[in-house]
């Protein structure tokens, strides 16, 4: 049998803080029940200490993956963290990580694939595991996405949180793991979901301030349009070239945007509510951390061998989708 790359540990870090939608009403025009039926979301964690970025909230997450998988820092082979809002261009925040964790002297990067970075990240970890040159890789979605919002803008404040996830990754020889997955991206949707400023592009400048353009600007309904097609063909193609159909699927593990668009990609999936990882009424959209984060909350649920689907779809356009038969 192949050797494959399996998750074997979860952990995760939330901000203590939960920004509520009755919060929201008294920042903008908008109200609990708009936000409610319109996204699913209910509330969401902000990272309020302005010295942290990113990189805090992943350390403390791959703190206690170490912990919960009994690694030692020296142990780890390889960090990978997904993120668009890194503490910094550049050092990339996977390197602050592995020195806030103590990590010494390996090889880190950032991947960044807006909301579908978990996948990517995913999958590029997974090749150095079955190519057999690592054993234990970490991989973290993570995103403080409070420190790029414009709180003027109610199209976009309601929908963001704050959180990281992260998952460890070890050689499997008994076929669980990371059987498969599909990565795709389309730069037309530039326009339609974008952080302009501070790139080389619109280097940030009094006019780029002024401007606003270091916020994040999306229009939803030309996203939704894109993300609700796009992650359910994503989910149902992988399912067919690995011949699964709903009844062989324990859980859909889909990026927590919209629950419109997870409800349409499990119908496509012809699966039902009871098997559809869901905590976008608690942490909204965490960007890069959405995905693990399902993983945290329902670890306890899942058991060896059960058949997931993680798909996702963000800015780029990027989407994507993995198939995992879970290893413990
Ligand atoms: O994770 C990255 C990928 N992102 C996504 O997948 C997000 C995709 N898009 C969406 O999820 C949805 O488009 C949103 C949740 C962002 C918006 O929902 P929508 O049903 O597409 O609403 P809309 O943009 O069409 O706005 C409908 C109305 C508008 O008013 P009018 O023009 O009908 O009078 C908006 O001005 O709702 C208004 N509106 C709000 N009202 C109360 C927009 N934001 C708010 C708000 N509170 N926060």
């Amino acid at each position: 049998m192949s050797r494959k790359a399996a998750i074997t540990g979860v952990s995760a870090y939330l901000p203590d803080d939960v920004l509520t939608n009755f919060d929201l009403e008294k920042i903008v025009e908008t109200n609990d029940e708009w936000i409610t039926s319109r996204t699913g979301i209910k509330e969401r964690r902000i990272l309020k200490d302005d010295r942290l970025g990113t990189s805090f909230m992943a350390a403390e997450a791959v703190k206690s993956l170490l912990a919960k998988t009994n690694t030692a820092p020296e142990e780890v082979d390889l960090v990978i963290v997904a993120t668009v809002t890194p503490d910094y261009f550049f050092p990339s925040t996977a390197n602050l990580v592995c020195t806030q964790v103590g990590i010494p002297n390996v090889g880190s990067f950032d991947i960044l694939a807006a909301c579908s970075g978990f996948i990517y990240a995913l999958g590029m970890g997974s090749q150095f595991i079955e190519a057999g040159k690592y054993k234990k890789v970490i991989v973290v979605g993570a995103d403080k996405m409070s420190s790029i919002i414009d709180w003027q803008d109610r199209t976009t404040c309601i929908l963001f949180g704050d959180g990281a996830g992260a998952v460890m990754l070890e050689p499997n020889e008994e076929g669980n793991g990371l059987i498969d997955f599909n990565l795709h991206s389309d730069g037309t949707g530039e326009d339609h979901l974008i952080m302009k400023g501070g790139g080389s592009r619109f280097p940030a400048s009094q006019s780029t301030l002024d401007n606003k353009l270091h916020y994040i600007r999306q229009e939803g309904q030309a996203v939704f349009k894109f993300a609700v097609t796009k992650m359910a063909d994503t989910a149902a193609n992988i399912m067919e070239a690995n011949g699964l159909t709903g009844e062989d699927i324990a859980y859909l593990v889909p990026h927590q945007a919209n629950k419109r668009i997870i409800d349409a990609t499990a119908r496509r999936m012809g699966i039902g509510e009871d098997k559809v990882m869901m905590n976008i009424n608690k942490y909204g959209n965490t960007t890069a951390g959405t995905i693990p984060l399902c993983l945290y909350d329902y670890e306890s649920k899942l058991k060896k061998g059960d058949n997931l689907i993680l798909a996702a779809f963000g800015g780029g356009f990027t989407w994507g989708s993995a198939y995992i038969k879970w290893a413990y």
